[in-house]
């Protein structure tokens, strides 16, 4: 009883983060949730002990150096939804992380500016809030510096940062705006904070199995509760999608095939030369995964279902593949159980509208 008023009153605090509001009012143990929050315990799989898998913090980690969060949400949200921060006016960055698919890219590598195909599948928002580092390769270090990266990518919104911040002075709802919540004009930092602002409320939680470990035992059926028994146990799962977001923040080389424009994608190697890095790519999270496909860095996979079989095989061939990965001799009926369990970490849908966007 106790756990599901918990459950009740976490649900509500997320919901109104959805939408930006007093979430942000209550951010006192900010920092400490992104790198030390375990309260789940720990599962040990051949001598290797890792998070146990569980709810996410009810608070989101904030930069210390973006303050005032609130105010920015909706501005935020108004700059992700619109097409004028790049330079022929058509592609925002809901154009690649598109609400509709749950904040991913449907395509298998992104299309940007002029049709310009990038070397990547677009990852979901759905709680980078979490994540210690942004991109594939984590070159980023936070929302805000990931946030202005695309805008002059010239495969993604062709635009120069120069240009974009002349251009939204020049749009009187947004000096409006600024000024309110800034106090100054429309600058590139304003728009970085307050885009990443958006991003941390672009959460996904309170998922069948959020609620069947908060007690509800209704919550998954009999299959995906045999899924998560496997996933932590002679799957291997967690070994690397872990801790409440069903990430460790690491990077592994699991021997994706390498498809699409590039002919080899040495990810995270590009970062810190480190030979150990070679095509090792950051540990995505699971939270709503059926909504953001296709998978993995370069959109080799369509479904769950091949991924897992491609797990089961023990992920592809790479002389540098994490010794993490092996051939699991999974059944058909096991596989079909992860898949399951897969599903069941959908999010609860987010209450979601467009932005109007200012005129001029
Ligand atoms: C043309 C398509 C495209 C546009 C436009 C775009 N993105 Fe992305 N986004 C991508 C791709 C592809 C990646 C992965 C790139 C990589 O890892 O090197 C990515 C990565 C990200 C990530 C990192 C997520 C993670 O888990 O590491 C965030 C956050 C993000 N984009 C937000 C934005 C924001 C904010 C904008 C607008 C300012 C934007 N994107 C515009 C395609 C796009
Ligand atoms: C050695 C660490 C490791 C293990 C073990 C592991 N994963 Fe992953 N997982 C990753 C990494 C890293 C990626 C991204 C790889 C890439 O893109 O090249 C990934 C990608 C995925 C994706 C695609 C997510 C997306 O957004 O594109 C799914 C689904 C997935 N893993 C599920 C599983 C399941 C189910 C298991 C257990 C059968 C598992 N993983 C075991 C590290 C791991």
């Amino acid at each position: 009883m106790k756990k599901m008023r918990a459950l009740v009153a976490g649900l509500v605090g997320l919901m109104v983060s959805a939408t930006g509001l007093s979430i942000f009012d209550d951010l006192k143990s900010a920092q400490a949730s992104s790198s030390g929050y375990a309260p789940h315990g720990t599962v040990t799989i051949d001598g290797m002990t890792v998070p146990d898998i569980g709810p996410l913090p009810t608070s989101i980690p904030m930069p210390s150096t973006n303050l005032n969060y609130k105010a920015k949400v909706e501005l935020g949200k108004q700059l992700f939804f619109d097409g004028r921060l790049s330079k022929n006016g058509a592609i925002s960055c809901a154009f690649c992380h598109n609400p509709m698919s749950g904040f991913a890219d449907p395509r298998q590598t992104s299309i940007g500016i002029g049709g310009g195909v990038g070397g990547r599948q677009a990852p979901t928002v759905y709680n980078t809030a979490f994540n210690h580092l942004q991109f594939w390769d984590g070159r980023a270090r936070s929302l805000e510096e990931q946030a202005i990266g695309p805008i002059q990518n010239p495969i993604e919104m062709g635009e120069t940062h120069e240009h974009v911040v002349s251009k939204l002075n020049k749009i009187k709802g947004y000096q409006q705006q600024f000024r309110a919540v800034f106090g100054t004009e429309v600058s590139l930092q304003g728009i970085a904070e307050a885009i990443a602002a958006y991003e941390r409320t672009v959460i996904s939680t309170t998922s069948a199995f959020d609620q069947y470990v908060a007690g509800d035992a209704k919550a998954m059926d009999e299959s995906a509760v045999r899924g998560m028994a496997l996933f932590k146990g002679k799957a291997r799962c967690i070994l690397c999608h872990n801790g409440p977001n069903f990430t460790d923040n690491q990077f592994h080389n699991l021997g994706v095939p390498q498809v699409g424009p590039l002919k080899e994608d040495l990810g995270r190697y590009d970062v810190t030369k480190a030979e150990k890095d070679k095509a090792a790519f950051k540990t995505p999270t699971l939270r709503s995964i059926v909504e953001t496909a296709p998978y993995m860095h370069d959109g080799a996979f369509k479904t769950p279902e091949e991924v897992v079989e491609f797990l089961n095989a023990g992920g592809g061939a790479n002389p540098n593949l994490s010794t993490l990965v092996k051939p699991l001799n999974l059944t058909p009926e096991e596989k079909a159980d992860l898949v399951a369990f897969l599903k069941a970490l959908t999010g609860e849908p987010i209450p979601f509208q467009l932005p109007k966007l200012p005129k001029n």
